[in-house]
């Protein structure tokens, strides 16, 4: 009799581990949108594949809502490659790692290679490609989990990321990234959305100002090849106030490697200690303001050079040759393998932390 009331037990545990788990996968298999928001008129759509952005609504000079990241109109069309760096964490290193290779504790380590020769935003299957487990705790909060087995494209560790997305009250929203691990590894987390403040139209007359008197010049593959140079001078310079159109088409052998701007500054200390904002951007037609501050070193800056006008976007628009800006706060690009940039290892025993926030207002002078 008591061996019969113990298998019964067993078969029941093991029905309900079994219904668990096929619950648990086939929900975590799915891409569904979660929204956030506010009283004041700001609303974000997170998807769980990614972790990603997908829709970031404030309301513009004339009151009418303005939605300032470019993105699909249903989660299943973030699944497919065209949506892959449209408003996703990337991870685990965003930006390049020249040749996919770093050494670290006497150890070298090959990553996959999705970009010419180096490896871009986590290689092939980045953090943008995976199902993140997504739950929202409040209206105005979501947090993300994800699990990334020790040597996923092949990074070392076993990293647990926790993000945290949160709409302030004043319009604003802040972005948290933690991350744990159990062998040393190398993390560089950030935001992948492409910002365009008046909605659509390409974004050459949005003006930026941008708290970095130095950048890190490139070489062909837009990796880091030699010191941080100053902006003065240069088409860099966005110390004083100007459009992103004003000088993207200078004779510049840098500006020629990338296509425009795709390059990462090197932000003011008082930026990392929280005194000043990193940046801001302006939406020359919807007044829209955008600051964003991070106690990130540097900013990658991206002008949507690569975009074609091929693919189509939520409500029929289309990716607008450099009509949508990927500012990226982060760690330099390439800098596992450059001890002279400030470091991106990540011990057993330590917890990263990323905070950045978006915050928006309205200049009603346009
Ligand atoms: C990089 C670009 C790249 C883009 C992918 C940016 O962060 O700097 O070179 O093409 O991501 O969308």
């Amino acid at each position: 009799m008591k061996q019969l009331y113990i298998f019964v037990f067993l078969l029941a545990v093991g029905t309900a581990v079994r219904a668990q788990a096929s619950s648990s996968s086939s929900s975590a298999q799915k891409p569904y949108f979660l929204t956030i928001g506010n009283k004041r008129g700001m609303s974000v759509t997170i998807c769980n594949f990614g972790a990603r952005i997908t829709s970031l609504v404030v309301p513009g000079k004339d009151g009418r809502p303005v939605d300032v990241v470019l993105g699909f109109n249903t989660p299943e069309e973030y699944t497919q490659p065209k949506a892959k760096y449209y408003g996703p964490v990337v991870g685990r290193f965003g930006n390049r790692i020249a040749k996919g290779i770093f050494s670290l504790g006497g150890r070298t380590y090959t990553l996959s290679r999705n970009n010419g020769p180096n490896s871009l935003h986590g290689g092939r299957k980045g953090f943008s490609d995976v199902y993140w487990q997504a739950r929202k705790t409040d209206s105005r909060t979501v947090e993300l989990s994800y699990v990334s087995p020790d040597g996923e494209e092949g990074y070392p560790g076993t990293l647990r990321v926790t993000i945290v997305y949160k709409v302030g009250h004043d319009n604003r929203l802040d972005v948290v990234y933690y991350a744990t691990t159990d062998q040393a590894t190398v993390l560089n987390l950030t935001n992948h959305s492409y910002f365009n403040l008046n909605g659509s139209g390409d974004a050459m007359a949005h003006k930026l100002w941008m708290n970095a008197a130095a950048y890190t010049p490139v070489n062909k593959d837009l990796i880091p090849d030699g010191p941080i140079a100053t902006v003065t001078g240069t088409p860099f310079d966005f110390t004083a106030e100007k459009t992103i159109g004003t000088d993207i088409d200078a004779e510049n052998e840098q500006l020629r490697y990338g296509q425009g701007y795709d390059h990462n500054f090197v932000l003011s200390k008082k930026v990392m200690t929280g005194s000043q904002p990193a940046l801001r951007l302006t939406g020359d037609k919807s007044g829209v303001v955008m600051s964003i501050w991070t106690d990130q070193p540097g900013m990658q800056f991206y002008s949507g050079n690569f975009f074609q006008g091929r693919t189509e976007l939520r409500s029929g628009a289309r990716d607008v040759y450099r009509g949508g800006l990927a500012l990226e706060p982060q760690h330099f690009p390439d800098a596992p393998n450059r001890p002279d940039f400030p470091t991106t290892v990540l011990n057993p025993g330590k917890r990263y932390a990323h905070r950045s926030s978006y915050r928006f207002s309205i200049d009603k002078s346009h």
